[in-house]
């Protein structure tokens, strides 16, 4: 957990600014995104768990990171944050599997559902977002945040590029506004409250089809900030 209140916030700390080591468990850690998040979260002191429906591609692919692994239950035991990075098809059921060994532990939902068709990438149908209705499967209380970084990005260096989150519970969002503060280059944003998970999902789709279009891998910056 957060040691000591800063009177700035956290996104605004210098780049120097030390979090104090937290553990970190990486619900479907084997996929790219959770493999960039392991690494740059290791590389910031973290300790790092990744977690797979099978054990031991979980162990071979933390291996690789210098991480460790176990199955998703298991990587959530004990933790300061769990991130559930399956497949968005999974999400739900996954997190509604693993209400039990997350208790209260905070919830990072870093999933997007897209639907990939003729003319282009489009969000979901659904009108809540995906971080709501996984909130909806467990006590824990969840975060929104991450869903622009691109996982190519992440693995390669600190992106050049700001990463918003969003949550109702103030302490959980603190948490998830320090580590992301240490991924990127730019600045970890507070997005405001859990219901805004609705346009950053959405926004993934908008991102997706700007990197088709011009074979690019675009991030997110917002002007008018400090
Ligand atoms: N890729 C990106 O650039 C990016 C960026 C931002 C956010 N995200 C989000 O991050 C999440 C992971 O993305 P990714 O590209 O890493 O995905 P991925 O490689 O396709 O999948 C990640 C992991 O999910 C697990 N999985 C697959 N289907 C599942 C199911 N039906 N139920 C439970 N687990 C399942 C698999 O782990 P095991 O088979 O080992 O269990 C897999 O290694 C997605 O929700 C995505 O929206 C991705």
């Amino acid at each position: 957990m957060l040691a000591a209140a800063s009177p700035r916030p956290l996104w605004l700390q210098p780049r120097n600014f030390k979090l104090p080591g937290m553990k970190v468990g990486i619900i479907g850690g084997t996929g790219k995104f959770g493999a960039a998040l392991a690494l740059r979260l290791r590389e910031a002191g973290h300790e790092v768990v990744l977690g797979s429906r099978d054990a031991s591609r979980a162990e071979e692919a933390a291996a690789e990171l210098g991480v460790s692994g176990a199955t998703n239950a298991d990587c959530v035991r004990g933790v300061d944050l769990a991130v559930l990075a399956v497949k968005a098809e999974g999400a739900i059921e996954t997190a509604a599997e693993l209400a039990g060994p997350l208790a209260s532990t905070p919830l990072l939902c870093v999933a997007a559902e897209l639907r990939f068709g003729s003319g282009g990438v489009r969000p979901t149908l659904e009108a809540r977002s995906l971080a709501e209705r996984v909130a909806d499967a467990v006590g824990a209380p969840v975060v929104a945040g991450l869903h622009s970084l691109a996982a190519s990005n992440l693995a390669a260096d600190l992106p050049d590029e700001d990463t918003l989150v969003c949550g109702d519970d103030a302490d959980s969002k603190e948490l998830v506004l320090g580590l992301a503060g240490q991924l990127v280059a730019g600045r970890a944003i507070d997005a405001g409250p859990l219901a805004g998970a609705r346009t950053l999902e959405g926004l993934t789709a908008v991102i997706v089809n700007v990197n088709k279009r011009y074979r690019a891998h675009a991030g997110v910056r917002l002007t008018g900030l400090a």
